[in-house]
């Protein structure tokens, strides 16, 4: 089901996609974290000439919302110009476990066509600080 919520941090990531620098791959990604506060923040694929340098939309909102002091990820929404909304990559599937365990996964489309997953479906045994003996500090 799609809640309120859901649909505010998809208008959130709907206008960040505006500001997607895709020059490369004309694929704008606009994505929108809630974090577990209710702050939502938002990010967009950024593409480098360098290619493999480029940043998905989804990691830019975790990093951003870490830099301004947020540690956990509730929710984070999704919005590309593809038909079938479209599902994190792999990379950003480990990022948001990372920061938020079983996120909510709101995926949307410019056209208003929504899904919504749970991260854990995405990404059954996602690696974790816990497993880096010689980490300190978790996000828990
Ligand atoms: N992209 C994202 O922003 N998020 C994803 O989960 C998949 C791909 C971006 C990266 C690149 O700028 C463009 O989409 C095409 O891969």
């Amino acid at each position: 089901m799609v809640t309120d919520e859901d649909r505010e941090l998809l208008e959130a990531a709907l206008e960040v996609q505006k500001n997607a620098h895709c020059p490369f791959s004309a694929y704008p990604v606009g994505s929108a974290v809630r974090t577990q506060d209710g702050t939502i923040v938002r990010g967009c694929n950024v593409e480098s000439a360098s290619f493999s340098l480029t940043c998905c939309a989804e990691r830019v909102a975790v990093f951003s919302a870490v830099s301004a002091g947020h540690r956990r990820i509730y929710s984070c929404a999704i919005v590309t110009i593809e038909d079938r909304p479209a599902p994190p990559c792999g990379a950003c599937r480990q990022v948001l476990w990372e920061f938020g365990g079983d996120v909510r996964l709101v995926l949307g489309n410019t056209n208003g066509a929504v899904r919504v997953a749970q991260l854990k479906d995405l990404l059954p045994d996602g690696f974790s600080a816990e497993q880096l003996d010689r980490c300190t500090t978790n996000t828990d």
